[in-house]
């Protein structure tokens, strides 16, 4: 069964607390938190201090989405605060650096993703594929919610799926970005692991309802 990880990007954040328990008890798999720092990104959104905070309020896993310019300076910290799960960017950092990011986080006992944009090509991805826990695909510009699902990132997922079982990785991929109920079953039919929604979770007052039917069961 296909994983939900509601974004907490389009919850209420004066209510936060509120919002994720409601994600929790609708069944929500992990919770995706979105960092941005206004450079490889254009816009910012929370930090270190946030994550430390969540932490204490849910048990789930936090998938935590470094969406910074050179995340290797910041890995430890997110990890400290409670990350469980931490996804960089290949386009954010040198090659080098990125294996070593890699290393750390899995070095520190957490799950270690790696996130392409949709311009970058999957074969840059490639190289660090037996180093992944996680593998995402953006299937939106990284930068905001709520924005349309573009479906030409599909044949990245239907390549990776592909490529993962044939090698018989345990690396699970993920996608994120204008994921609602009738973009969900394309892309799980593409063999995505893990479903990233925002605004189809939080838009709905029913969360229970609306991860069932992005899960589609
Ligand atoms: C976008 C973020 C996403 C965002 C998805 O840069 O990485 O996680 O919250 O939001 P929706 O599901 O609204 O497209
Ligand atoms: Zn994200």
């Amino acid at each position: 069964m296909v994983k939900i990880a509601p974004s907490i990007l389009s919850a209420d954040f004066a209510n936060l607390e509120k919002d994720i328990r409601s994600v929790e008890k609708g069944g929500a798999d992990y919770l995706h938190l979105d960092v941005m720092d206004g450079i490889f990104v254009p816009n910012i959104t929370i930090g270190v201090p946030v994550v430390k905070s969540i932490r204490k309020v849910t048990d789930l896993q936090l998938d935590v989405h470094l969406m910074i310019d050179r995340p290797i300076r910041f890995i430890k910290d997110f990890i400290e605060a409670g990350a469980d799960r931490v996804t960089l960017h290949l386009e954010a950092d040198s090659q080098k650096n990125i294996f070593e990011s890699l290393s750390l986080i899995r070095s520190l006992g957490r799950k270690a993703g790696l996130s392409i944009k949709p311009k970058t090509p999957l074969e840059t991805l490639l190289p660090y594929l037996d180093r992944l826990d996680i593998a995402l695909v953006m299937t939106v510009e990284p930068g905001f919610g709520g924005q349309k699902f573009m479906p030409d990132q599909l044949s990245k997922v239907s390549a990776l799926r592909a490529i993962i079982d044939q090698k018989k990785l345990l690396c699970e991929i993920e996608v994120d970005g204008g994921v609602n109920s009738e973009t969900a079953r394309l892309c799980v039919d593409a063999g995505v692991d893990v479903l990233i929604s925002g605004n189809t979770v939080f838009a709905s007052a029913d969360r229970k309802a609306a991860i069932k039917q992005l899960r589609g069961v």
